[in-house]
Formats: C-alpha cells, sequence, structure tokens
C-alpha cells in the first residue's frame, strides 16, 4: 500500500437489522493524580444477534474496560465519562439501582479475564449456577434446577459427574467452560467473553473455542469473544473489532479483515501471525508510544505508523466504512488525501 492510495467511501449503511448491542461513542476514563487515563477513546460498534464479534488489540489498549463499561461494572477510579449503550433496545448507561442489577446476567453476561480463578473454591459448580438463577428468578423446585443445570452442562460439553464437583477437581478447560454455563444460565441476549482461551493449553483453547461455537449455533446468543490471538480469532469469530490505544481502529467481517485488512495497525497485527509453512522472520510491534494520558491530536497511531502524513498529526479520522460492512479510521482511504 502506498500513500496515495485511496478507496471511496461506501456510501451503503451498515447493515442494522436485528441488532442486538448498540454502543454510541463510548468513552471510558480512570482518574489518577496526574489526570484521566483515556482508556476507552469515543468508540461506537454493534453487535448483531446471533453475531460472534472478535475484540483484539495489544496489552492496555482498553479491551477489558471495553467490556466492563458495556455491562456498567467499572468501579472508581473509572468513570463513563460519555456514550450510550442499548442492549435489545434497553438503554443499560441510564438504570440504576434494582433495575441494573435484574439486567445483570439477564441482559447481559460476562465471563471474566482470569474467570476460572473467580469461581468461589468453597462451592461446588452446581450451586454457584444455582446460586445466579435463583438470585435472579427465586426458589426454584429441586428437580427443575438439576435438570437445569445438568442441561446446561450439557450446552457446553461439561460432563454430569461433575454436579457435585468442586473448582479444584476440574482441569482449566472445565472450569473456563463452567464459567460459560454461569455465564448463559439466565440466557442473556448478549455475553462478553474476555479472554476466555488465555491461559489454556492449545489443544484445550480449541475445546473451548468449539464450545462458544456450539453455544452460538444452539442459543443464537450474541458474544463479544476478548483475545491476543489472531490465529484462534480468525476461525471463531465473524467479525473483528481492533483497538489501538483506547480508540476503534478497524471493524470487519473476519474474512475481509484478515484477507484484505485496512488500518496499518491490522495490518501489522496479521503479518505478525506466525506460519509454519512459511519460515519468515517474526514481526514483532512495539508497545504503546505515548502515555494514555495525554493522547497526540491527530491520530492515535501516528508515532508507529509507516505511512503516516501531515494530516495524520492534526486530523483525527473517523471510523467509515469504505467497502461493504468494513470500517477504518485512516486517513489513508479518504479521497483528496
Ligand atoms: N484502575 C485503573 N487506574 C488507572 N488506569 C487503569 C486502571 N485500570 C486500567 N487502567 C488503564 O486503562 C487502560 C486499559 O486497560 P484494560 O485493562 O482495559 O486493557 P486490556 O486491553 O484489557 O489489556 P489486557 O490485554 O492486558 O487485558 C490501560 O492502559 C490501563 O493501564
Ligand atoms: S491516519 Fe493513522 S494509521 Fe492512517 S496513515 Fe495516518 S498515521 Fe497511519
Ligand atoms: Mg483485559
Amino acid at each position: 500500500m502506498t500513500n496515495t492510495q485511496t478507496t471511496l467511501e461506501w456510501d451503503t449503511k451498515l447493515d442494522t437489522e436485528d441488532v442486538v448491542l448498540e454502543v454510541e461513542n463510548f468513552s471510558v476514563h480512570y482518574a489518577t493524580p496526574k489526570g484521566d487515563v483515556i482508556a476507552v477513546n469515543d468508540v461506537s460498534f454493534n453487535l448483531k444477534r446471533g453475531e460472534l464479534l472478535g475484540l483484539i488489540g495489544e496489552s492496555g489498549c482498553g479491551k477489558t474496560t471495553t467490556a466492563m463499561a458495556i455491562l456498567r461494572l467499572v468501579q472508581p477510579p473509572g468513570r463513563i465519562v460519555n456514550g450510550r449503550v442499548t442492549i435489545d433496545g434497553l438503554d443499560v448507561t441510564s438504570l440504576q439501582g434494582e433495575e441494573l442489577r435484574r439486567a445483570r446476567w439477564r441482559q447481559m453476561a460476562l465471563v471474566p479475564q482470569g474467570a476460572m480463578n473467580s469461581l468461589n473454591p468453597l462451592m461446588r459448580i452446581k450451586d454457584q449456577i444455582a446460586d445466579v438463577i435463583e438470585t435472579h428468578e427465586g426458589k426454584q423446585p429441586k428437580k427443575e434446577l438439576k435438570e437445569r443445570i445438568l442441561k446446561l452442562f450439557t450446552d457446553v460439553g461439561l460432563p454430569s459427574r461433575i454436579y457435585n464437583m468442586y473448582p479444584h477437581e476440574l482441569s482449566g478447560g472445565m472450569k473456563q467452560r463452567a464459567c460459560i454455563a454461569l455465564g448463559i444460565a439466565l440466557k442473556p441476549p448478549l455475553v462478553i467473553a474476555d479472554e476466555p482461551t488465555s491461559a489454556l493449553d492449545v489443544i484445550v483453547q480449541r475445546i473451548v473455542a468449539q464450545t462458544i461455537l456450539d453455544i452460538r449455533d444452539r442459543m443464537n446468543v450474541s458474544m463479544i469473544i476478548i483475545g491476543h490471538d489472531m490465529g484462534l480469532m480468525a476461525q471463531l469469530v465473524d467479525r473483528l473489532a481492533v483497538m489501538y490505544a483506547g480508540n476503534m481502529v478497524e471493524v470487519a467481517p473476519v474474512d475481509s479483515a484478515y484477507a484484505e485488512p485496512m488500518h496499518p495497525y491490522t495490518q501489522l497485527l496479521i503479518e505478525a501471525i506466525p506460519s509454519i509453512k512459511e519460515r519468515k522472520p517474526l514481526k514483532l510491534t512495539e508497545g504503546l508510544t505515548h502515555d494514555l494520558r495525554n493522547p497526540p491530536p491527530g491520530c492515535i497511531f501516528q508515532f508507529r505508523c509507516p505511512h503516516v502524513m501531515d494530516v495524520c498529526r492534526e486530523v483525527r479520522p473517523q471510523l467509515k466504512a469504505y467497502k461493504p460492512n468494513h470500517e477504518v479510521a485512516c486517513h489513508l482511504y479518504e479521497e483528496g488525501i
């Protein structure tokens, strides 16, 4: 690609049919003694029913903060400073108290980063699931509750013999699937799984990924999968959303994102995927080049971009669709630049 390459802006609006999640101009800051860390900066994206969206980007780019803020779980010193999130038409950003508590698990659930370690070691898996169900739906008849929990185990590929087991009696992959079972216990339309396959070996990663695909097919649940592994994402998700330093830089159908990545950062990420067929030097990208409390004017990626132009240092590029459903925030594709 050259700096002179331009593509006409795609003028068809993104298909907005059956959108479950709509995130609009979302910003989240963390207060620190030296000023606000801008962890999520004016991010907009959506998620359709039954869709798997992969949220990717290097450590510290704001993936977990985005997830936690969508679910209204960001704790001080973090705070949502701007934007709106709707799930199935429900404005989550305006919910308070009991309404918010009811919406969690029912409308939206999180399988948190390091979820395996968040299981209560003193409670059997079945009791932890029963707890979620009964907290939201009241006391349930014992037999029906047991059947429902066993069905959830089947949904996530866990054997019924773990019914009476404690977390320490399960393997890592089983614990991760138990956490997914907790997330889908109340059949919420939206589940966010934060690095569900990290800390698992490669084979178990594939099993957990297959579990996620099975659940999507069976329950038509919409999921955001946060991760680092571009290879696994390619096989798992329908669309890819790439974040850099708190900004959404590219959102595209997965085939298009891998075959024709448009943002220079996505291009670097894809070039860095190791291949055993073709031995090439690993092209590693460096970490964030600026303090998140003091982002530069213009493009957030300017200090690492091989195609940087004068305009990039002054004007922030907006996320726009230049191909069907393929959005990118980069001046390279704007006409007349
Ligand atoms: N409590 C906090 N106070 C100040 N800054 C914070 C706090 N929590 C997170 N941050 C900053 O917000 C930014 C985004 O963090 P976040 O955890 O969302 O990143 P991430 O993309 O999930 O990273 P990872 O891949 O390592 O999980 C980081 O730069 C981080 O240092
Ligand atoms: S807008 Fe950013 S990513 Fe695009 S060419 Fe300029 S510096 Fe690079
Ligand atoms: Mg994280």
